[in-house]
């Protein structure tokens, strides 16, 4: 088969399975394969593929169509610019979150001398790597309760060299972070999936994200309301929160911590303009 044949063949199969952008997932299999950039495909439409070449974009399709995340069969995904192994231990990174780390970077540049921030729930560690890497005075705290993502997220910090700024932690929750610990910011894109909702969400994250990095409690916003109630003891007293949210949860994210006293700073958009990032800081 030829290059073109091969991705009209792979795109139909995809369609068949209900996966999004078919031909791009395509595309982008097969100049992966084939050591191309994906533009370069288009040069090469009439070229032959050789055996062992075939046999893998077979395999990997057949993955593709299984709903397994594209980012899981390439090994990788780009966030901010940087690339971070991912797999089926941590969340793949979400575009929205690329807005927090650079809200959350502008304000640590701000800051004088080596501020500290935590980040809660670090996953494949982007968000702590993403800052090391941006705000090169930082040292960062990276959290998470699970051992198999801060493995993760330690192999990406020496990827990018930044291990040696980045202390990971295995905690759940704060426990394991001394209290007083005068942060000046925690960020954190915490799981905030109402439980029920878990079973609804497409194959790609529903079978392939860890159910950890989902799953926020009854109504999602379990880690919300324990950061409203508790976060401040970790926090210098000009220490700011940073969190992503769901959409559709900024109304019951500022509630709860102005309930407890937070002043909510700032609202950030996505793409669709929804707000996804909330900023706050303590009365
Ligand atoms: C939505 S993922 C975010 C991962 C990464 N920060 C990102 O933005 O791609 C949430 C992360 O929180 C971690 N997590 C879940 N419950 C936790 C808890 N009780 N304490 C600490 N981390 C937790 C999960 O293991 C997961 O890595």
């Amino acid at each position: 088969m030829t290059v073109l044949e091969t991705i009209q063949r792979s795109a139909e199969f995809l369609t068949r399975k209900g996966v999004e952008s078919p031909r791009l997932n395509a595309e982008l299999l097969l100049a992966r394969v084939l050591s191309l950039p994906r533009m370069r495909l288009y040069l090469e439409f009439e070229r032959p593929l050789a055996a062992a070449e075939t046999d893998l974009m077979r395999e990997w399709v057949k993955r593709r169509g299984l709903r397994e995340p594209l980012q899981h069969i390439l090994g990788g995904s780009n966030f901010c610019g940087f690339e971070f192994r991912v797999d089926s231990r941590v969340l793949v990174p979400r575009p929205e979150t690329e807005l927090l780390a650079e809200a959350a970077w502008q304000y640590l540049n701000s800051r004088e001398g080596e501020p500290v921030v935590l980040d809660y729930g670090t996953g494949s560690g982007c968000l702590a790597v993403t800052l090391a890497l941006k705000a090169p005075k930082c040292r960062v705290l990276a959290i998470d309760v699970s051992p198999d993502a801060l493995e993760v997220a330690r192999g990406n910090a020496q990827v990018h060299k930044v291990d040696g700024r980045i202390s990971f932690i295995l905690s759940d929750r704060l426990v394991a972070v001394t209290p007083g610990a005068k942060l000046d910011l925690i960020v954190g894109n915490p799981p905030y999936i109402a439980t029920e909702e878990v079973s609804r969400l497409e194959p790609e994250v529903r079978l392939f994200d860890p159910l950890l990095a989902l799953n926020g409690g009854i109504d999602g916003l379990d880690h919300y309301r324990f950061l409203a109630a508790e976060a401040g003891g970790w926090l210098s007293e000009s220490g700011k929160v940073m969190l992503e949210i769901g959409d559709g949860q900024e109304i019951a994210v500022r509630e709860l911590l102005e309930k407890q006293n937070w002043i909510v700073e700032a609202e950030i958009k996505d793409y669709n303009q929804r707000p996804r990032i909330i900023v706050a800081c303590q009365r």
